[in-house]
Parts: structure tokens; C-alpha cells; sequence
């Protein structure tokens, strides 16, 4: 007899004390399901704040591992261990050997800055920690470049360069991307050399053909697409932003969104357009499915939890520490 997993969960979400948690980037029906919605930073703020002995969290793996990292008292379980493929850009090697990058172009180590964008692992996060840095999102990379300026340093910033860029440009700061040969020393923000290729999908044609072929057409984008694709766009923001962007715009407004395809198509109903002729899918926020979130609570109700986040002493205490640090940041 085939097993009707909707069904299941929700009585798996009534009898245990569990919370389900999913990006906006999930499947729908995986969605649908969620106790706990939002982008990275709500949901690092949600998390923090609920109560409940479980979380299973459906997204990607620097997702699940921040919660473990902000509440180490909780178990975390992930239906599918996902990996963010720009997080798995840069290790504890890499981001050592950015720093060193710096150094050996002049900079002293102790007028770096770094901060991490929450896509990467927690061993990332917790190098950063260790260096007096912080962790941003893309909701609030602002405020944290514009806090970490503050300290007269040289920002080191990983691992995606396209947001870093972005950012250094709507600020008005000079930027560079190690490899690119431009001499750090004469940039504000240094960064690493990561992308996400989901959203490297968009490009500067795909605006022109939807302004040809609609002159009235707004296109809004997420800070981790190409920086001369956010310089085209009439808006940029995270997924939240995105969102509240769309929903304020007038029914009869057309506008196409660039960024991954379970949020735009279930943005609104009418007048948006998904910014590529190419499906941009992130490969692995969809790996998770409605049968992979119903095992997962059936091995709570089984006391034989599968995919638990295990992340050691060291790494959770400078990793919290560089979470935090922006949580703090209002
Ligand atoms: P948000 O911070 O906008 O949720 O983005 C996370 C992400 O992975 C975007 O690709
Ligand atoms: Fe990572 Fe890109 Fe997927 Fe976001 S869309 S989770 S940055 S691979």
C-alpha cells in the first residue's frame, strides 16, 4: 500500500515537538508544508527564537548548520544534506590562503576584516569569528560592509564575489576580486572568488529582450546575480526584498524577477516573468522531496533520527560568534 506522505507528516507534525523549517527556494510541496518560512536571515532570526526540541529544516546544508550553530541545544535534522555549490567554493584552505593573499600583497593581517556570507560552511564561519569578523546575508549585507567599515579595515569578503561587488558599487567603495590583478591595497572590499551559477543564468540580453519585447517592464534581481546585470535591473534585492518588491507592485505591472524558479513561479499569479529562457533551478534546494521530509519525521517517531547535523565544540563557538555578531546588527 503506497503511503500518502502529506497526510503522514501532518500527523507526524502533530504528535512530535518539531519544527519544520523551509527556504522560500524549496519545492512547493515541500513548502507548503513548513511550520517556518523565509529567507537566510529570517530564518536564522526564527530559529533562534523557537522553542521546539527538533528542527527539520529543508534547504541547504550551511542553512541547517547555522541553526545548529545560533541554538546548539537543538536537534537538527535535514531531509537531504544539500550542498550549497557556492559554499562549497571556499574551506578553512581557501579562506586561509585569501588572508594570506592579502598579506602578501601588503595588507597586515590585523587590518583585515573578513566577513562571510551566510552561504558557507560553518568551519568558514568560525576562521572569520576567530579573525573579529561577522557573518552577513544578502538582506542585510549593507548594513554589515557599512558596520564593518567602521574599523578602518580592508574587508575581506567570501565567498561570492558578485554580491561583494554589488554591494561595493551601490556604497560607492572600490572592489576587486583576488585573481583579477587589481592591487588590493588600493580597494575597500577584496573578494574571494565564488559565484552561484544558478543565478549567473541571467544576463544583460535577457533584460533587453524583455524590454523589447515590453517597454513598461520592471526586472528585479537577486545581489548574487553578474554586478552588470544588477546595474541593468530596476531593482535588486534578497528574497525577501524580492517579494515585498513585487507585492507592492500594481496587478497590471509587468516585471521579470532573476533569481531561482520555485520562488518566482510562485511569486504572483499574473504579469511575472522568470528572467531566463534557461529553467534556473537550484539543483540542490530541489533534491529535497515530500517523501524525504516524511522519512525524516518518521525517524523521530522511531527514535532512529537520520541526517542529524553534528558540527564540533571549536567550530559552533566562533562560528556563533560570527552569526551573532550580525544577528546583533539591527
Ligand atoms: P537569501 O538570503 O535571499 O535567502 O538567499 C539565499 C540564497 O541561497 C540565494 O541563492
Ligand atoms: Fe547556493 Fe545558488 Fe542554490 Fe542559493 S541558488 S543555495 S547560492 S547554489
Amino acid at each position: 500500500m503506497s503511503i500518502d506522505f502529506k497526510a503522514e507528516i501532518v500527523r507526524l507534525k502533530q504528535k512530535l515537538s518539531v519544527t519544520i523549517v523551509a527556504h522560500y527556494y524549496q519545492r512547493d510541496e515541500v513548502f507548503e508544508m513548513a511550520d517556518i518560512t523565509g529567507d537566510s536571515l529570517e530564518l536564522a532570526r526564527k530559529c533562534k527564537a523557537n522553542e521546539s526540541e527538533w528542527v527539520v529544516f529543508c534547504g541547504v546544508g550551511f542553512m541547517g548548520q547555522s541553526v545548529k550553530v545560533i541554538a546548539p541545544h537543538k536537534k537538527v535534522l535535514m531531509p537531504r544534506i544539500a550542498c550549497c555549490a557556492m559554499a562549497k567554493m571556499i574551506d578553512g584552505r581557501f579562506f586561509d590562503e585569501s588572508v594570506q593573499f592579502m598579506v602578501d600583497n601588503g595588507i597586515a593581517k590585523e587590518d583585515i576584516l573578513p566577513i562571510t556570507y551566510i552561504n558557507s560552511d560553518a568551519s568558514v564561519k568560525a576562521k572569520v569569528g576567530e579573525m573579529g569578523g561577522l557573518v552577513c546575508t544578502s538582506s542585510n549585507a549593507y548594513k554589515i560592509i557599512e558596520e564593518g567599515l567602521k574599523s578602518g579595515k580592508k574587508i575581506l569578503f567570501v565567498p561570492d564575489r558578485c554580491l561583494g561587488q554589488n554591494f561595493a558599487h551601490s556604497m560607492g567603495l572600490e572592489s576587486c576580486v583576488i585573481g583579477d590583478g587589481k592591487d588590493p591595497k588600493e580597494c575597500d572590499i577584496i573578494c574571494y572568488d565564488g559565484f552561484c551559477s544558478v543565478h549567473q543564468l541571467f544576463s544583460v540580453d535577457d533584460i533587453e529582450f524583455y524590454r523589447q519585447k515590453y517597454p513598461d517592464i520592471l526586472i528585479a534581481v537577486h545581489p548574487e546575480c553578474d554586478p552588470a546585470v544588477v546595474q541593468a535591473a530596476d531593482f535588486s534585492g534578497s528574497t525577501s526584498q524580492l517579494i515585498q518588491y513585487v507585492n507592492g507592485l500594481d496587478e497590471n505591472q509587468k516585471v521579470a524577477v532573476g533569481t531561482e524558479y520555485n520562488l518566482v513561479n510562485r511569486m504572483r499569479p499574473k504579469n511575472t516573468y522568470v528572467l531566463s529562457s534557461t529553467k534556473p533551478e537550484c539543483p540542490t534546494m530541489n533534491e529535497t522531496t515530500l517523501e524525504d521530509l516524511y522519512k525524516t519525521l518518521k525517524s523521530i517517531e522511531d527514535n532512529a533520527p537520520i541526517n542529524e547535523i553534528v558540527v564540533d565544540e571549536h567550530t559552533v563557538k566562533w562560528a556563533n560568534i560570527a552569526l551573532e555578531r550580525m544577528l546583533a546588527i539591527k
